[in-house]
């Protein structure tokens, strides 16, 4: 499975620490920046991992700002992309199973490593539901017009 992951600086750390937690679970990382802490723009990143998304170079898109709502609400302006901005683990997997989430954006100035990476990986290990919910995501998706 390939991960796309990006940041802002408010994220920065913590996108490496969750890149390099990912590459240890053998998963194939896309790492679409930035090297640094220096202040950048959330959007521009947040659609860069959305478009490796669509385009399916990646499965899944993680991004990580201060609290993750600019990346989440930045990424889904892009066709395709349904980006969940979670901070507990039971709603990464309610987003998976229900929702079909393929973005996750997460918060690097609220939320610890040690929680972000649980949330990611039951992100990562749960399945779309499919049956009730299929006809229900169809619909969000017809939203997009
Ligand atoms: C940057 O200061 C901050 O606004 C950004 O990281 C993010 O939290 C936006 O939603």
């Amino acid at each position: 499975m390939r991960i796309s992951i990006g940041s802002d600086h408010a994220g920065f750390e913590q996108k490496e620490q969750l890149k390099a937690h990912l590459e240890q679970q053998g998963f194939g990382v896309i790492d679409r920046g930035p090297t640094s802490d220096a202040r950048v723009d959330y959007p521009d990143f947040a659609a860069l991992v959305a478009d490796d998304v669509v385009a399916h170079d990646a499965d899944f898109g993680v991004l990580v700002c201060g609290t993750g709502i600019g990346m989440a609400i930045a990424a889904n302006k892009v066709h395709g992309i349904r980006a969940v901005n979670i901070v507990r683990e039971d709603f990464a997997v309610l987003s998976r199973e229900h929702n079909d989430a393929n973005v996750i954006t997460l918060s690097g100035r609220f939320v610890s490593f040690e929680e972000n990476s649980r949330i990611l990986d039951a992100f990562l290990a749960t399945s779309f539901g499919e049956g009730r919910h299929a006809g229900r995501v169809a619909k969000m998706m017809a939203l997009e017009g």
